[in-house]
């Protein structure tokens, strides 16, 4: 993996945020020559907080902004593009979804529009699409399978299915982009500055003392996958699509554990690595009168495709992942909130 990346020429659309300042840091330990678009200077986060700004080429700038885009391409002779902006906050997306469409899906086809009219040198792209985008299906029909339709219903899983559908068509005979999507479950670890969503928000009650708000009735049923494994993954697919383009251009990637949690169950374990099972027996009552809208209740994911392509397989089980992120966020929750 080293010697591949050693110098390569990336661009990370989202290195400011989560996931992105997780892969950021490998690469970085790669070698690798990253550049990361960034819109604001918000510096509550994972980039900032382990100075991995000081390690990268970072250019201010809107994802909407095909010229911005096109700019950066060129100039920095991009190889390999990971595009993982976007609004990602459920909450926000419900409320003012023009702010999504505008990120999630005009972002999207203004990113591909600039490396189809600029595609010297790029080889491959990775979109992070979700298990969103799937939306409802029953529980019959979990895992999620590939080769399911999209079926997304609420505004921040349609923004990942249109984004997803976009992308995809750029895969097709009529571009051939070396495009490849992904659609992974949730992800989880040091560095996740989205309080709004289950973990940062569990974790902040609990290291900040406060009461801790369940949003739905616990019932829902994910899958939580490590960002370690997440970012193993990502360079994987990176590396064969840029190897290999025509094995697997178009290709669609999902990857969870297989080992769906209950959200009750997530909060409980949380609660029980910091030894509150007290605290988490008053919220078992809170949990009972809540009602949930606007979530799903069935959502996992299996990596049988991946593990058929690329021998991957998550690596971290739930109560090492969480005990290493409590770790993180007992450190350095303050260089984040
Ligand atoms: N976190 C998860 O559980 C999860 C699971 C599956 C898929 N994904 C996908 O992975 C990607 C990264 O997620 P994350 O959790 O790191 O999110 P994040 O919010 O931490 O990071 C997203 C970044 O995109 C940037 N961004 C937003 N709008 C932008 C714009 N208009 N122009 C430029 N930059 C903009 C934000 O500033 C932020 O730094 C997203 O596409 C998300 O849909 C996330």
């Amino acid at each position: 993996m080293k010697n591949f990346w050693n110098n390569k020429k990336i661009l990370i659309t989202g290195i400011n945020g989560f996931i992105g300042g997780n892969l950021c840091k490998k690469l970085i330990s790669y070698g690798a020559s990253v550049t990361g678009l960034i819109r604001n200077k918000n510096q509550k986060t994972l980039l900032f907080a382990e100075k991995l700004d000081k390690k990268v080429n970072l250019i201010q700038g809107n994802l909407e902004n095909k010229n911005t885009l096109k700019r950066i391409l060129l100039e920095q002779n991009i190889e390999i593009c990971f595009h993982l902006a976007a609004q990602v906050e459920v909450g926000i997306a419900e409320k003012d979804p023009f702010v999504t469409w505008e990120t999630n899906v005009r972002g999207t086809y203004s990113l591909m529009e600039a490396i189809r009219e600029q595609r010297k040198k790029i080889k491959a792209i990775v979109i992070a699409s979700s298990d969103k985008a799937y939306g409802d299906y029953p529980k019959n029909k979990m895992p999620y399978k590939e080769d399911y339709e999209l079926k997304a219903k609420f505004p921040y899983d349609v923004s990942k299915a249109c984004a997803d559908m976009i992308a995809r068509s750029y895969a097709s005979e009529l571009y051939n982009l070396p495009v490849v999507i992904t659609r992974f479950a949730n992800i989880y670890g040091p560095g996740q500055a989205n309080f709004s969503a289950l973990i940062p928000d569990c974790l902040k009650s609990i290291i900040k003392k406060q009461k801790f708000m369940p949003r739905g009735n616990g019932n829902s049923v994910r899958d939580f996958i490590y960002v370690d494994d997440v970012v193993e993954l990502y360079l994987l697919i990176a590396k064969n699509l840029f190897v290999y383009p025509n094995k697997i251009k178009g290709e669609v990637f999902n990857a969870g554990t297989l080992k769906p949690l209950k959200v009750k169950d997530i909060i409980k374990k949380i609660f029980l690595n910091e030894n509150k099972l007290n605290q988490f027996k008053k919220l078992e009552k809170l949990f009972k009168n809540k009602k949930t809208s606007g979530e799903l209740n069935y959502q996992y994911m299996d990596y049988k495709k991946v593990y058929k392509f690329f021998k991957w397989r998550p690596k971290t089980d739930f109560n090492s992942g969480i005990s290493k992120t409590i770790a993180w966020y007992r450190k350095n929750i303050s260089k984040i909130l």
